[in-house]
């Protein structure tokens, strides 16, 4: 077991959705800091409400592009300096840019390709950053371990930290979404390495898929896609709440058997074309 309870994590998107589900069942299950990584203001908003439901001072807001690197070494300085060496990791700050792969403008009769920017993009937020948040927290366990003589991690000893990255049904394949498709699978096999090279140092990775979940994400779709498209491919007739995936993720996080990836989806199966 790695218990929640006295841990200090750090979570990227915290300012809506998922990420900031994830933020307050943690603060509930009695994590000692909780940074709230978000570029949006709402990130102060979003920590103020986590303080004031657990009535205690343990969310931290920090606003920021996840994908700079001086940002990510600032947000696990402070939280080290203020709160103790970071043990949890989730992050969750993730963008969709939709558009078919390929599409043909039918009065050109010109094929349109996916714009390698948008692809660049998305890459670079769903993919590159959450690995790197990942392993920031990984190298700094494995430094504090080194100053204090400690080398190959063993079983006797507490699990040190987790990850658990956000990918999505979508990694499995999903019309209009050749880019976050790509990163969302892209995360399983970041993740199946990082767990191989980082449980030397104690530490954990898993993945969650989840299905479509009621955030402003999926919510930008618009009420009518919604309805056609997403319910009735959705066993569970309904979109998944924010809520349904923290507390998942933090069973993942609190359950060490438990390894590789696991399918929050609600029954979410495509489609037919
Ligand atoms: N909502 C779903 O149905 C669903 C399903 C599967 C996976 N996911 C994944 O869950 C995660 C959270 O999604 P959500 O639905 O809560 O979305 P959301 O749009 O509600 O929240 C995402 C947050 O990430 C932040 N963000 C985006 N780019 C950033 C950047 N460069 N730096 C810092 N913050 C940034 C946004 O400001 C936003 O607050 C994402 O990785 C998403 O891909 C969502």
């Amino acid at each position: 077991m790695m218990q929640i309870k006295d841990k200090v994590a750090i979570v990227t998107g915290a300012a809506s959705g998922i990420g900031r589900a994830v933020a307050l069942e943690l603060a509930r299950r009695g994590a000692r800091g909780i940074a709230m990584v978000d570029l949006s203001e709402q990130a102060d908003v979003a920590a103020a409400q986590v303080n004031n439901e657990v009535d205690q001072n343990v969310a931290a807001a920090f606003r920021g592009d996840v994908t700079e690197a001086s940002f990510r070494g600032h947000v696990y300085d402070e939280m080290s300096r203020n709160f103790g060496i970071v043990q949890i990791c989730v992050p969750a700050a993730g963008v969709t840019l939709d558009a078919l792969a390929v599409k043909v403008n039918k009065e050109t009769a010109k094929a349109d390709i996916y714009p390698v920017e948008h692809f660049r993009h998305v890459l670079e937020i769903n993919l590159i950053a959450p690995v790197y948040w990942a392993m920031e927290m990984v190298a700094r366990i494995a430094e504090d371990r080194a100053r204090r003589g400690l080398n190959r991690w063993r079983a006797d000893e507490n699990v040190q930290g987790t990850v658990i990255f956000i990918g999505s049904v979508s990694s499995q394949g999903n019309k209009g979404q050749i880019a976050y498709a790509s990163t969302k699978s892209g995360l399983e096999g970041a993740a199946a390495t990082l767990t191989k090279e980082s449980i030397f140092h104690g530490v954990r990775c898993g993945v969650i898929h989840p299905g479509f979940t009621n955030t402003p994400m999926v919510r930008a779709l618009g009420e009518d896609y919604i309805d056609r498209n997403i319910l009735p491919a959705t066993q569970l007739g309904r979109l998944i709440y924010p809520e349904e995936i923290a507390d998942a993720i933090c069973f993942m996080i609190s359950n060490s058997a438990i390894s590789g990836t696991l399918w929050a989806d609600a029954g979410w199966h495509p489609l037919p074309a």
